[in-house]
């Protein structure tokens, strides 16, 4: 199955899941609020069914979401408000977007999903202008040593797409190699962990 088919699979049971740590995705949020201004063009990649599109979008002069599932997009397009958004069906290439001069480039829980991480981190920056932002949010599953057998197991039964078992100091270097520095960073919550990072393109 190829990680679009596994996604376009499980967007309606995604659709319906709860948020599972809503304090710390209420942090992430305010963090990211204070890095946005109202004259911004927010690009959202890996945007799920929107709900993360569909709060930020106000605070913005122009947002697109975009996602590699269409069926998350569809999902996203019959959400009360989601004409406000420029909703696309699209992975990270920066072809998709050549239309765009995005100030913001977001990805939440989508960097470990991604088989050519570095290169779609050269293109997010190739999209932006210096001193623009790329703000993400990532599961650091390499700091649990139960996520390899875990996910081994579930891959083999079509359960789980592709995933890269990164630490949290690998995906800060990986940001950073694509030149960027990292201007604010943190977990949350720190238990799982998930790794934020708020960084400035060189
Ligand atoms: C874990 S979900 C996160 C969704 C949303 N960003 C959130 O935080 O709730 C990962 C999303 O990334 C999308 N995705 C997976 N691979 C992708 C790729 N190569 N390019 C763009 N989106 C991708 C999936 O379709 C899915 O909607």
């Amino acid at each position: 199955m190829t990680d679009t088919a596994f996604w376009d699979k499980i967007a309606p049971r995604y659709a319906k899941s709860k948020i599972s740590n809503p304090d710390a995705y209420e942090e992430t949020l305010t963090r990211t609020m204070q890095h946005l201004n109202a004259s911004d063009h927010v690009l959202e990649l890996g945007c799920g069914t929107g709900s993360t599109a569909l709060r930020l979008a106000g605070t913005v002069k122009a947002y697109t979401a975009s996602d590699i599932s269409p069926a998350m997009i569809d999902i996203a397009r019959a959400k009360p408000g989601a004409e406000a958004l420029d909703l696309r069906v699209a992975g990270t290439d920066r072809t998709s977007y050549h239309d765009l001069k995005p100030d913001t480039v977001l990805a939440f829980n989508l960097l470990h999903l991604l088989p050519d991480l570095d290169g779609a981190l050269h293109d997010i920056h190739a999209m932006l202008p210096p001193g623009g932002l790329f703000i993400s949010k990532t599961a650091a599953i390499g700091e649990k040593w139960y996520f390899r057998p875990l996910l081994a197991a579930m891959q083999f039964i079509g359960k789980a797409p592709f995933a890269r078992l990164m630490k949290v100091p690998e995906i800060d270097a990986k940001i950073e190699e694509a030149g960027f520095e990292l201007i604010e960073t943190g977990l949350y919550p720190p238990s799982t962990p998930s790794r934020f990072v708020v960084a400035r393109r060189i």
